[in-house]
């Protein structure tokens, strides 16, 4: 196996993309914001099962931060980030330089539609645009055969298969379950910002998810009954605040009145200044998502 390459230009990495599909290889490629953890390695082994050579970039992207966010202090690590995507197997590890991927402010944008206003949307306007213009600009310069997104972020990966279907854009996209730590916790770059009673309290959400889950397996199919027996469990937790606790359908990502199989029941809380989503497809529960031992 050929040692990863490490790559900062647009055309150096243009041209390795280029290189790597040649003879008909097929591209994986997974896009991170850095800061790697288990959940972004398991994303690169996905690729890996479903394409020959794998590339993931690395780039904290300015646009999908709202100005009140955590841009500047987002956790960068180059050093850890390129040493982990090597032992993960990536062959083209992309850093590029935010100059390089906005020479300047851009003037054309992804409007995301109607899904993006909802759930994280509603709470970060603004956000969804950012992250639909940053993937399509990547995907124009990896052009991947298929890339990998997580569950974690499952509106964000509902709604660039939907930019890919409304663009006819030539890319699988797959969803990758969640990884979770040993007691639930959704892996997130963000948990390093938990001191030892954040994390504590953090695996809440996880918690608040299996409820509602619990819930719906023992009947209740109104969506709202099944958010609220999540919320409870955040509710009675004083140093969390919710930003919100939903049922929705996957589709459209608006309130579910009938909960099925195929809804999520998604959550947004702030632990602390810190704040965390995560979800579960009603119908699968947290054990379709990967758990780390202990
Ligand atoms: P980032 O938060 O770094 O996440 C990169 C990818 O890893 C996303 O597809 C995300 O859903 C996935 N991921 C994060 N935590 C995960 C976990 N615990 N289990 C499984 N997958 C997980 O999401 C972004 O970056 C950005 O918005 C990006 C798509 C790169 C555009 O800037």
């Amino acid at each position: 196996m050929a040692p990863m390459r490490v790559i900062e230009g647009l055309a150096e990495m243009r041209g390795a993309c280029a290189e790597a599909r040649r003879g008909g290889a097929r591209l994986g490629f997974v896009p991170t914001m850095g800061s790697l953890h288990a959940g972004h390695l398991r994303l690169v082994d996905v690729a890996r099962e479903r394409a020959t050579r794998v590339a993931l970039s690395i780039f904290v992207n300015p646009l999908q931060f709202g100005p009140a966010e955590d841009f500047a202090r987002y956790p960068r690590d180059a050093a850890r980030d390129r040493a982990l995507a090597g032992s993960a197997g990536v062959d083209l590890l992309w850093m590029p330089a935010r100059e390089a991927v906005y020479p300047e402010e851009p003037r054309i944008t992804v409007a995301p539609g109607p899904m993006a206003l909802e759930l994280e949307g509603a709470t970060r306007p603004g956000h969804f645009a950012g992250v639909l213009t940053v993937v399509l600009k990547l995907f124009a310069i990896v052009q991947p055969d298929v890339a990998v997104f997580g569950r974690k972020d499952v509106q964000q990966a509902a709604l660039v298969r939907r930019m890919v279907a409304d663009f006819d854009l030539p890319v699988e996209v797959v969803v990758a379950p969640t990884v979770r730590e040993h007691d639930g916790l959704a892996l997130s770059s963000r948990n390093a910002y938990l001191d030892a009673e954040g994390r504590g309290r953090a695996v809440l959400l996880s918690l608040a998810l299996a409820a509602g889950v619990e819930r719906f397996r023992h009947g209740e199919r109104r969506g709202a009954a099944v958010a609220a027996a999540a919320r409870a469990v955040l509710d009675a937790e004083p140093a969390i605040a919710v930003d919100y606790v939903a049922c929705v359908e996957p589709g459209t990502f608006t309130p579910a009145d009938r909960a099925t199989e195929a809804c999520v029941l998604a959550v947004a809380a702030r632990v602390g200044a810190t704040r965390l989503i995560d979800n579960v497809v009603l119908g699968d529960g947290l054990e379709a998502d990967v758990r780390l031992p202990g």
